[in-house]
């Protein structure tokens, strides 16, 4: 059973003056690999992002959150950066696989500047603030999340094998 943890990031969404339609996006295609255990609205804020990202992974023990909104330009725009202060270890190949799919549907999807990475043994990973760009994005790392989950639990001793 995977834990799943989903943080929207929006100014609007915060102050009640949009709906978060992403974050229900994404619960809609984890839900069927696990539960989904941790959500929450919070600003483009680089405190209250990280102050969330570190909860959900040291208090609330999700094995992966994804976040929505904040990757791209815009002035406020500070998700990668607060995802960056709270990761311990990289994981360039997800935003890489990301921005090579999504490229294939919008060359707009190089304007995203997301990152993913890992705390503890909770993986990060950005997704844009559409609910379209989140469902093409998301479909490109579901195949490797029950693996992802192993290897970061220190259950797998043989990666490669059928
Ligand atoms: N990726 C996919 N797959 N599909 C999209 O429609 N939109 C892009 C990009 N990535 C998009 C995408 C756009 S228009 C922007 S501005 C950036 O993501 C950043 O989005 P964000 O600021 O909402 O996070």
């Amino acid at each position: 059973m995977l834990k799943f943890g989903i943080l929207t990031v929006s100014d609007r969404c915060s102050r009640g003056e949009a709906e978060d339609r992403s974050g229900p996006a994404i619960e809609e295609i984890v839900s069927p690999l696990g539960e989904v255990t941790a959500y929450r609205v919070v600003p483009d804020e680089k405190e209250e992002i990280g102050a969330a990202l570190i909860e959900f992974a040291d208090v609330l023990g999700c094995d992966f959150v994804f976040t929505t909104g904040g990757t791209g330009f815009a002035p406020r725009d500070v998700t990668p950066e607060a995802t960056k202060a709270v990761i311990e270890k990289d994981v360039p190949g997800i935003p890489e696989a990301i921005r090579a799919e999504s490229l294939k549907i919008t060359p707009k999807a190089m304007l995203s500047r997301a990152v993913a990475g890992i705390r503890g043994k909770t993986l990060i990973v950005n997704l844009p603030g559409s609910p379209k760009a989140v469902r093409e994005s998301l479909g490109v790392v579901l195949p490797v999340l029950a693996h992802a989950k192993e290897t970061l639990s220190g259950e797998t001793i043989s990666c490669g094998k059928a």
